[in-house]
């Protein structure tokens, strides 16, 4: 048997972790932002020795998966510190704290890390050379080599463009601007792989059951978009006309934090250890809404 740990549980991806968690039947501490601070390794010490203590009392392995991040891409180009805080120094306690008490570590990253410059049409793989071009990026690739450096049987699992029914993320953003305007620009210059988390979820706690030696693994939903085509699959998932979802270029739409042109992440890494490829990411975005609508759309 397993015992998870899963920081960031109030998370999007946390909160489909915990509920995956309990489907399977499997035993799972969460802990929300207010239950454990990352940034505190005094705090991050006690809880993860007192769940490895009751793991091994227990004769279960014991699997800690970090879901707490900051997400906050544009804010933290203006909030460096914090930004670190939570994405490099959280995670090296975490991982400083699950290596002491021998505790397996998985750790989300993000696609992010790469620059998605003149890049073409290949998919990024995990050795591929990184160069993020924003502070959100910069502070979780951080994180990453912080974690590979105190724990280096963790495996740090990158992914990209997650929604869920426990986010604010794209798609409900997408489905207010329905309501309240008849046609929406999006940008169509930035490919990535659009992942639903509950998918992500799945595909975690398999990797919590296996083996594997500590690295950098990617998983997302497969193939690609642009948000233009991710919206306007949105728009035709909620039975709306797509053609009211218009392409502009990102010099249309200016944001504080730079976006990769294209960081579509390959899944070799993933396959290559044996675990189950994500299913496209059309098909996702049709189960998650089918799965739960109403959490997707605004309320009245
Ligand atoms: N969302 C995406 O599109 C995306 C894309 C690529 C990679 N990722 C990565 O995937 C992972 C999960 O992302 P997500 O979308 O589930 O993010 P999310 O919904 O923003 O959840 C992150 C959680 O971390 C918690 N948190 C923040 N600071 C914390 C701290 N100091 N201590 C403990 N918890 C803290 C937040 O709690 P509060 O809300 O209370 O602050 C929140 O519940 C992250 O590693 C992220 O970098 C996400």
């Amino acid at each position: 048997m397993t015992s998870l740990m899963i920081t960031g549980a109030g998370g999007q991806l946390g909160t489909d972790l915990m509920a995956a968690a309990a489907a399977a039947g499997k035993q799972a501490t969460g802990f929300t932002s207010s239950g454990l601070d990352i940034t505190d390794a005094d705090a991050v010490e006690h809880q993860v020795a007192a769940w490895a203590r009751a793991a091994d009392r227990d004769g279960e392995r014991a699997v800690l998966i970090n879901a707490a991040a900051y997400t906050a891409v544009d804010a933290a180009e203006s909030d460096v510190d914090r930004a670190y805080a939570v994405n490099e120094r959280g995670p090296r306690n975490l991982a400083e704290s699950a290596a002491r008490h021998g505790s397996r570590l998985i750790h989300l990253s993000t696609d992010y890390v790469f620059p998605g410059v003149d890049r073409g049409e290949r998919p990024y793989d995990v050795d591929d050379p990184t160069g993020p071009r924003s502070v959100y990026g910069a502070s979780k690739l951080a994180g990453e080599r912080a974690v590979l450096i105190a724990h280096p049987a963790a495996q740090v699992v990158r992914t990209a463009w997650v929604y869920g029914a426990g986010g604010p993320n794209f798609v409900k953003t997408m489905a207010r601007m329905t309501l309240t305007h008849p046609t929406v620009s999006v940008v169509d210059d930035q490919r990535g792989s659009p992942t639903w988390s509950a998918d992500l979820a799945a595909g975690l706690l398999q990797l919590a059951g296996r083996e594997l030696p500590g690295g950098v693994l990617h998983a997302t939903n497969s193939g690609d978009t642009s948000w233009f085509g991710f919206a306007r699959a949105i728009y035709a998932e909620l039975g709306l006309d797509p053609a009211r979802v218009h392409p502009i270029g990102s010099d249309e739409f200016p944001r504080p934090a730079p976006r990769p042109a294209y960081s579509v992440l390959s899944q070799k890494s993933w396959i290559d250890s044996g675990l189950s490829p994500l299913r496209p990411w059309c098909d996702a975005l049709a189960a998650a809404l089918s799965a739960d609508r109403s959490a997707y759309l605004p309320a009245g």
